[in-house]
C-alpha cells in the first residue's frame, strides 16, 4: 500500500511513523508513506496557499489550486482521495478494514478555517475522526494511517487484530499478565486453568458483558 499525505506541516509527522509497528511496516515494505507539502504546488507569486473567505468572516481558507494540482500529480486509477474534515463520515474500525484493502490512499489535511468548498469535488471520500474540531487534518491523518497500516497482512499477528475491540461488534475481553496477585487483586482463576475451551468461553462472556455495559450501541448492530 502507498499512503500520500498532503499537508502544510510535514514536520508534525516526525516521530509518529518512525517508531514501533508503523516503522516496522515501512521497513518491511508493507507500506510506503509520503509526506507532501502542497505549498510546493502553488502558482501564487508569494507562495500563498490560503486567502480570506468570500463574503467575509474569520480565518483563512485553503485555496483550491495547490491541492487540485498536487492531487492531479499523484492520482492514478487505484487511488482513493480522502478529505479530512469534521463534517465527514465518522471513522471507525469497519472503515479502517475497508481502507486496508486499497492500494493507494491520498489523505488531504485541511488547516486554518478550512478549505475552499470546491476541493470536495476531487475527493472520493470525506472522513471525520470524531465530533470535535482540531487545528488541522494532521492528527486525523496519523490516526487513520496508523489504524489502517496495522491491519495490512503481515504487519501484526492476525489473531491479535481479530480479537480487537469493535471486531464482531464487541469490545475486547480483559487481559492480565504477571504477577498473579498485585496489590491484593487476583488474576481470574480460569485463566490459570490451562483449559482452553473454558478460557475461550470466559473471554467471550466477558467481552459481551463489557460491551453491554460500556457500548450497548454496538450490540444493536
Ligand atoms: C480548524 S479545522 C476547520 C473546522 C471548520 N471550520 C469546521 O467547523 O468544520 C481545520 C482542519 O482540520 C481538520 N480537522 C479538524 N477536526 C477534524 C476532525 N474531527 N476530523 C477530521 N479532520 C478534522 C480538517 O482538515 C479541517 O479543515
Amino acid at each position: 500500500m502507498r499512503i500520500d499525505i498532503l499537508t502544510l506541516f510535514p514536520n508534525m509527522f516526525k516521530g509518529v511513523f518512525e517508531e514501533s509497528i508503523i516503522k516496522r511496516a515501512i521497513d518491511l515494505n508493507k507500506v510506503e508513506i509520503n509526506l507532501i507539502n502542497f505549498r510546493e504546488f502553488t502558482k501564487d507569486a508569494h507562495n500563498k496557499v490560503d486567502d480570506t473567505p468570500y463574503g467575509g468572516g474569520a480565518g483563512m481558507v485553503l485555496m483550491p489550486q495547490p491541492i487540485f494540482d498536487c492531487v492531479k500529480s499523484l492520482r492514478n486509477d487505484s487511488s482513493k482521495v480522502i478529505l479530512l474534515t469534521p463534517d465527514g463520515g465518522l471513522f471507525n474500525q469497519e472503515k479502517a478494514y475497508s481502507l486496508a484493502k486499497e492500494k493507494h490512499l491520498i489523505l488531504i489535511c485541511g488547516h486554518y478555517e478550512g478549505f475552499d468548498e470546491r476541493i470536495r469535488s476531487i475527493c472520493d471520500m470525506e472522513i471525520s475522526i470524531g465530533d470535535y474540531v482540531l487545528t488541522g487534518g494532521e492528527i486525523p491523518a496519523m490516526a487513520i494511517a496508523d489504524s489502517v497500516v496495522r491491519l495490512l497482512p503481515g504487519v501484526i499477528n492476525e489473531d491479535s487484530s481479530n480479537n480487537d475491540s469493535f471486531n464482531h461488534n464487541l469490545l475486547d475481553y480483559p487481559t492480565y499478565t504477571k504477577p498473579r496477585v498485585y496489590e491484593g487483586m487476583e488474576v481470574p482463576e480460569v485463566l490459570l486453568s490451562g483449559d482452553h475451551k473454558k478460557i475461550a468461553e470466559y473471554r467471550k462472556n466477558e467481552s459481551i458483558k463489557r460491551t453491554k455495559k460500556r457500548r450497548p450501541d454496538l450490540l444493536k448492530k
